[in-house]
């Protein structure tokens, strides 16, 4: 007989901010309008996400599900990467921390039920296990490397409903540029239209931008400290909303060493030089005393 594990249990999380991640303020806000105006207005249809990583955004996206809807999740979790640079890219960032079960205990501590999971590359998907037509909200997060990301909008394409949305992650960052290779050439070769920027995801649809811009114009960002500007690119609006984070309150500064009562005279009223020399001054006193 084994004795028993008794690692304690990581506590189980909470809120979004206790479930590692990179998923923020304003796409959290955009994701949660998107879907809860889509819902109101009678739309229904499947959710899907491409990488999902410890369930930070899956976990927001799970609590938009309807009845009769799917919600399909797809990741390598803890297998193989298809290729070597998907494999380095695993190593460097997610490797450490991820598991397929610390996604579900995540996911778990928020919903009842878990999404259908597809543990594997996202390629997998262009296989039409994902039936054309059925989705109304796509998140694409998974490898960030030009090949897997075109084709992974090459199936949310296909996934799509007519005026569903797609999300991009990192569309724009310094290190991931395979992912605006990847975006843009689906802009102007693939017909992918931009509704709105933020700094870290593109939304865009193959169907009517305007429609979800007016959606999104409908509330009143700025009131919430939130940054709307508007854009033009090749003769497309666009709009993007930003939100600055408030910096933190400075750490409370370390209580000082104490002094005896003339050091700390000297220290605090004499200008450099001269507390320069009255440092001096105590060392030798300190040495004449302790010598
Ligand atoms: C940036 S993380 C996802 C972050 C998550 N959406 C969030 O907001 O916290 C990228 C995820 O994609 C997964 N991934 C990387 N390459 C993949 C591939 N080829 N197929 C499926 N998943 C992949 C990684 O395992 C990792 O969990």
């Amino acid at each position: 007989m084994t004795s028993a594990d008794t690692t304690p249990a990581a506590p189980a999380a909470r809120t979004l901010d206790d479930v590692p991640g990179w998923f923020f303020k304003a796409d959290q806000e955009l994701f949660d309008w998107f879907l809860t105006r889509q819902t109101q207005s009678g739309r229904t249809g499947d959710l899907m996400e491409l990488g999902a990583y410890l369930g930070r955004s899956a976990i927001l996206l799970g609590s938009h599900l309807q009845d009769g809807e799917t919600f399909t999740v797809c990741d390598l979790f803890d297998s193989d990467a298809p290729d070597d640079d998907n494999s380095a890219e695993m190593a460097m960032s997610y490797r450490k921390t991820l598991t397929r079960q610390a996604f579900e205990d995540n996911y778990l501590a928020f919903h009842d039920r878990l999404p259908t999971v597809i543990q594997a590359p996202t390629s997998v998907l262009a296989d039409g296990r994902i039936p054309d037509g059925s989705c109304r909200f796509i998140h694409i997060d998974a490898s960030h490397l030009y090949e897997h990301v075109a084709g992974d909008i090459q199936v949310a394409r296909a996934a799509l409903a007519k005026d569903g949305l797609v999300a991009l992650d990192d569309y724009r960052a310094e290190h991931t540029p395979g992912v605006s290779a990847a975006v843009w050439e689906a802009v102007f070769a693939h017909g992918l239209r931009p509704i709105l920027l933020t700094p870290e995801k593109f939304y865009g649809t193959w169907g009517d931008p305007e429609e979800a811009q007016r959606e999104v114009l409908g509330r009143d960002w700025a009131a919430e400290g939130f940054r709307m500007d508007e854009d033009t690119i090749a003769g497309a609006r666009v709009y993007r909303l930003a939100h600055d984070e408030q910096p933190a309150p400075p750490a409370p500064r370390p209580a000082p060493p104490r002094r005896s009562a003339s050091r700390r005279l000297a220290l605090d009223v004499l200008p450099p030089f001269a507390t320069r020399a009255a440092r001096r001054a105590l060392r030798a006193a300190r040495a004449r005393r302790t010598g």
